[in-house]
């Protein structure tokens, strides 16, 4: 109980935190009035909303558009390694416990959705996350050169603006060279064959 006590201590500082960098807008957004013309507060959805959703169901209703859009933490907070190494990173529960051990959520939709979460983590179970881009075994795609050439705010370049979806869903066709191709050509990248595949 007091291991629990002190965990629980402990994520509350992350949320203050955070509250802080969200400054004051998060709450006020929260409401379900109309958002500002220059905000990307998100859409509210029920369940019962999401069926036309582009992208695979995740087994949790992770939503980009509310964390990274209306909250507007940052893509490295939870893709810890993406100008480090090939890999991004997908973050572990504990990187969303720091939060949701105390938000449970306003609505019933969202607080059966953390309920999910929070199951998964006393449970000690991952969450077996869909993914949504990825390339052939034989092609090599380093992340971190890409993100110290064209920037930490480049995602959306390849990705699209996820941080306004409420389910990721690819908009490029990264399974392509010629996707890869022509930017390297624009870019004066290299070209050769043994760059990219094994
Ligand atoms: C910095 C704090 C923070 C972190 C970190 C965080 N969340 Fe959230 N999350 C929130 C807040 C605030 C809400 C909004 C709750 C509400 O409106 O009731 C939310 C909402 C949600 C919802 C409900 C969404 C909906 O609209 O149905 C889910 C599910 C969720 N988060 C999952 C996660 C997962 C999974 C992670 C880790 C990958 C994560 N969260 C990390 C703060 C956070
Ligand atoms: C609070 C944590 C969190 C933040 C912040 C976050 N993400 Fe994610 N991201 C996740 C999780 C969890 C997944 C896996 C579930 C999913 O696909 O929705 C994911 C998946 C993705 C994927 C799909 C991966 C695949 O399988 O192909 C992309 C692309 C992505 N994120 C980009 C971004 C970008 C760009 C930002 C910033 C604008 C961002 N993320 C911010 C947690 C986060
Ligand atoms: C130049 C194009 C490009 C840029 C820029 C880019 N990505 Fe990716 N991303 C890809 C490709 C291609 C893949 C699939 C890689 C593979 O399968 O090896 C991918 C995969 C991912 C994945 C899934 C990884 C996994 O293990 O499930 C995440 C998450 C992701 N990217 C996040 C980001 C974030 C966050 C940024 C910005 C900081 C970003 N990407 C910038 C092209 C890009
Ligand atoms: C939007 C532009 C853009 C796109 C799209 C893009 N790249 Fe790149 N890529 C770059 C830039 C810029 C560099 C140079 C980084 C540097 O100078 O270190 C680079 C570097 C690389 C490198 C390292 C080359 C070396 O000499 O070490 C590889 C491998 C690579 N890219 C693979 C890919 C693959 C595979 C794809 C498609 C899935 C892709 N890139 C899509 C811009 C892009
Ligand atoms: C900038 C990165 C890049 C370079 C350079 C590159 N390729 Fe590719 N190549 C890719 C990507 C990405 C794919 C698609 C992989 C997938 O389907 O996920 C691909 C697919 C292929 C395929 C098709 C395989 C299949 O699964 O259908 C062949 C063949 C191929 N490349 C040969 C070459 C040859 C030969 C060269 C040199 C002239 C070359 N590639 C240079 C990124 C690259």
């Amino acid at each position: 109980m007091r291991k629990l006590a002190f965990v629980a201590g402990g994520s509350l500082v992350v949320v203050a935190a955070a509250l802080m960098a969200w400054g004051g807008t998060s709450r006020a957004q929260q409401s379900t009035g109309p958002a500002e013309p220059d905000s990307i507060a998100a859409t509210r959805l029920a369940a019962s909303d999401t069926a036309s959703l582009l992208g695979p169901r995740q087994p949790i209703f992770f939503r980009h558009d509310l964390h990274a859009g209306q909250y507007k933490l940052q893509c490295q907070y939870c893709h810890y390694s993406v100008n480090v190494s090939n890999e991004p990173g997908i973050p572990s529960l504990q990187t969303c416990m720091g939060c949701h051990l105390v938000v449970g959520g306003s609505d019933a939709g969202n607080s059966a959705e953390i309920g999910k979460l929070r199951d998964a983590w006393n449970k000690k179970q991952p969450v077996e996350w869909v993914r949504v881009h990825f390339l052939a075994q034989h092609v090599h795609f380093p992340h971190q050169q890409h993100i110290k050439a064209l920037g930490p705010n480049a995602c959306a370049t390849c990705h699209g603006d996820v941080a306004r979806m409420p389910q990721v869903h690819k908009v490029n066709n990264i399974n392509n060279m010629g996707f890869c191709i022509s930017c390297h050509i624009e870019r004066k990248v290299t070209r050769d064959c043994t760059a990219c595949h094994y």
